[in-house]
């Protein structure tokens, strides 16, 4: 539409259009006979939001509704009973595929390849758009340290730096541009969820958060920074309370640091409910002063409660000065449904949907994707791979099983996602699969020469409203690899989860283990090629493992302790376990030999605007083609604050050819070994710098920071 047309069609909104745009539900108000299939609920079912035979034709847009026809349905039922005809956009959470389904986030985060994260997320917004969707709810770029955090699944790990550098890949995925444009074939991105919801008081979802500004600025808000530069049109505000104010209800947070410090101009939504919820952290104390706190803080559209149609109109009578605000979200609402072309087209193709959805190249993705996104945690004596004519046995929960989509799987399909089972016979694996040691044969028991154990944690045990107080596998679980161990049996096992688990009490008993995380439905294959030799894992973990439950949060980039971890006591330990996490950030084995050769800087010396640049040749002695990721850390060790032991400062992952060496540059600028300070304010020191790669124990080079 011709922006005269639309400015025409904003001049003749009241302001209860005006709200009605502003507002979002689910799709069951305009279906006579709601299937229930195809409407998700993503949060607490709500009692009667005041919607009436009227104002429901208002709303703009509508949430969690999939399957073309029924979007279309929603669609054409709007348009005829609204008096000015505006579509509704449609949004929906397809955090790792719509229904071809892709690794987890967290499983994607340890392949630390930003460019597969974009194809992936490039693939999931083809599907969604064929289908008539406009907006997805990701990425989530909430950084997390503790496990027992339930959404960790959908995050990507414990780095800021990561977590910003992966988002923002995936925002450029799903919008097809660097630069906020949506391409054709595209959904608009929802960056979630602004901010610092991943540190809810002892991983407890929903939970209060309570930090110092340093660790907010340096850590916590600094994902959000960092993707945010990929324009994501969408920003959704947390649930959580920080430092005592809820950040659906905070100016500071959602306008002041989100629109002026980070320069986000897009559109800001509330989480489901989260409007009304204000009334339960107890700072309003009826709907119309919720309202008010949202509307003032610089929400621009509540989902799933109706306080800003229902109050809208008394609020702005008593604070006239919001009508500035509420007319640019309007109008930037309108010109995004302009955008996607939903002035002259409002429905889907539902032969488009068809033809579009579940098409080879993505099934083919999914299987690059879970491939690149396993972790080979522990390999004795080279175990693995296997050779496939050894008498194997596969056994354990999730032997057989195809519930391995993992929670947030929108459309996706058990029935299409591939068993480990199926998996093995698919590579022409002879490998028979029980789920208990008791159904096994006891012939095939005696002449097993290795077992490979599947154990973890079931599909949905983590997600949203998922924390959990225990992190250790279940009891039976431990009991089986007791046994096969009595047995003298060689254990492989496969690790599944949404977070990192406590393995301290199995780990001597595993000769390997790969972990797998969820895979999505190419998962039995990639595992059995993994296994096989057939592939070669190439993953590293975006998140510690801990060695027991109680050993949560933890991370990689602890803060310098004026009494380090050592063996003394009087040092920073706990004194019935080793020091360390099991297995830190970063971490991850391979079956080929890579050596890090020559490390060079292009400087010793560094000021202000220098670009430097680290130079690293990196071996691959094997003869398989295979990946590396090469993570730069640096540590500075001594400023005015106390710093992290060591921070990521960048990542690459490289394809090197079977006994060929590579030559990889890092570039980087003081700016990024800089810190934030109170206010956020970066600040940069003179001193010594340290770099290392991949290896946290050893620096392999140095320079001194000298700013005139
Ligand atoms: O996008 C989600 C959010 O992450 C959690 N609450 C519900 C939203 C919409 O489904």
């Amino acid at each position: 539409m011709e922006l005269e047309k639309l400015s025409a069609l904003f001049e003749q909104m009241t302001l209860e259009d005006k709200f009605g745009q502003m507002t979002q539900t689910t799709g069951e108000h305009f279906l006579e006979m709601p299937n229930k299939e195809e409407l998700v609920e993503t949060g607490p079912s709500m009692e009667d939001l005041g919607f009436n035979a009227e104002n429901i034709y208002q709303i703009g847009s509508v949430l969690g509704v999939s399957s073309t026809a029924v979007i279309n349905e929603i669609q054409r039922t709007y348009l005829k009973k609204s008096r000015l005809k505006i579509p509704l956009l449609f949004m929906h959470d397809a955090i790792h595929g719509y229904r071809t389904t892709f690794p987890i986030p967290l499983a994607l985060a340890s392949s630390f390849d930003r460019e597969l994260v974009k194809d992936v997320a490039e693939a999931v917004a083809e599907e969604m758009r064929a289908t008539g969707l406009h907006v997805n709810f990701s990425p989530m770029v909430d950084l997390s340290r503790d496990p027992r955090w339930g959404r960790v699944m959908e995050g990507f790990g414990e780095d800021s730096f990561l977590a910003g550098e992966l988002g923002k890949s995936m925002i450029e995925g799903y919008q097809g541009s660097e630069n906020g444009e949506i391409l054709n074939d595209h959904v608009v991105a929802c960056l979630k969820h602004f901010v610092a919801y991943g540190a809810p008081e002892a991983g407890k979802d929903y939970a209060s958060v309570d930090m110092s500004e340093k660790e907010f600025y340096g850590f916590y808000a600094r994902p959000y920074e960092i993707a945010l530069s990929a324009n994501p049109r969408f920003v959704m505000a947390s649930f959580n309370s920080l430092n005592g104010e809820p950040v659906t209800a905070s100016r500071y947070l959602m306008n002041d640091l989100l629109r002026e410090k980070f320069g986000f101009d897009g559109l800001n939504i509330s989480d489901w409910g989260a409007v009304g919820e204000l009334k339960n952290h107890g700072v309003a104390d009826s709907d119309k002063e919720a309202g008010d706190l949202a509307m003032s803080a610089g929400i621009d559209i509540e989902m799933l409660s109706n306080t800003f149609l229902t109050y809208g109109s008394k609020i702005l009578e008593e604070k006239p000065e919001l009508l500035e605000q509420i007319d640019l979200a309007v109008w930037k609402i309108l010109c995004l449904k302009n955008e996607l072309g939903l002035f002259e087209q409002p429905f889907a193709s539902e032969e488009s949907e068809k033809t579009v959805v579940r098409q080879e190249k993505f099934i083919q993705l999914a299987r690059k994707s879970a491939l690149e996104s396993t972790v080979l945690l522990k390999n004795n004596q080279n175990i693995l791979p296997v050779n496939r004519k050894d008498n194997l046995i596969l056994i354990g929960p999730f032997a057989k099983t195809q519930d391995l989509l993992g929670n947030w799987a929108c459309k996706g399909k058990e029935t299409e996602t591939i068993s480990f089972e199926q998996g093995f016979k698919n590579q022409n694996c002879p490998i028979k699969a029980y789920e208990t040691l008791d159904e096994v044969p006891d012939k095939e028991l005696k002449y097993a020469t290795q077992v490979i154990i599947t154990i973890g944690e079931a599909s949905n045990w983590s997600g949203e409203g998922h924390s959990s107080s225990d992190l250790e596998i279940a009891d039976d679980q431990k009991e089986l690899i007791r046994s096969l161990k009595g047995m003298g049996k060689k254990i492989i096992a496969i690790g599944l989860s949404g977070r990192p688990l406590a393995l301290q009490s199995v780990i001597a008993d595993l000769d390997a283990l790969l972990w797998t995380w969820y895979l999505g439905n190419e998962m039995g294959n990639a595992v059995a090629q993994l296994v096989l030799g057939i592939e070669r894992p190439a993953g590293r973990l975006p998140m510690s493992f801990p060695r027991v439950s109680a050993q949560v949060p933890i991370r990689y980039n602890e803060l310098r302790s004026g009494r380090p971890a050592n063996e003394s006591t009087y040092s920073s330990r706990y004194q019935d376990i080793e020091i360390g996490p099991l297995f830190p950030f970063g971490f991850g084995l391979q079956y080929d030999e890579f050596s890090i050769d020559d490390v060079s800087l292009s400087k010793f010396e560094i000021n202000q605007d220098d670009v430097i640049e680290i130079h690293v040749r990196i071996s691959n002695h094997s003869q398989y083609d295979s990946k590396f990721t090469l993570n730069l850390f640096f540590e500075d060790p001594i400023a005015r604050i106390v710093r992290p032991v060591r921070e990521l400062l960048d990542f690459v992952k490289l394809d090197l050819k079977a006994k060929h060496s590579e030559d990889y540059s890092f570039k980087f600028t003081l700016a990024d070994l800089s810190y934030a300070d109170n206010k956020g304010t970066k600040v940069i020191e003179n001193g010594p710098i340290h770099f290392y790669i991949n290896d946290l124990s050893k620096a392999r080079i140095s320079c001194n920071v000298k700013l005139k």
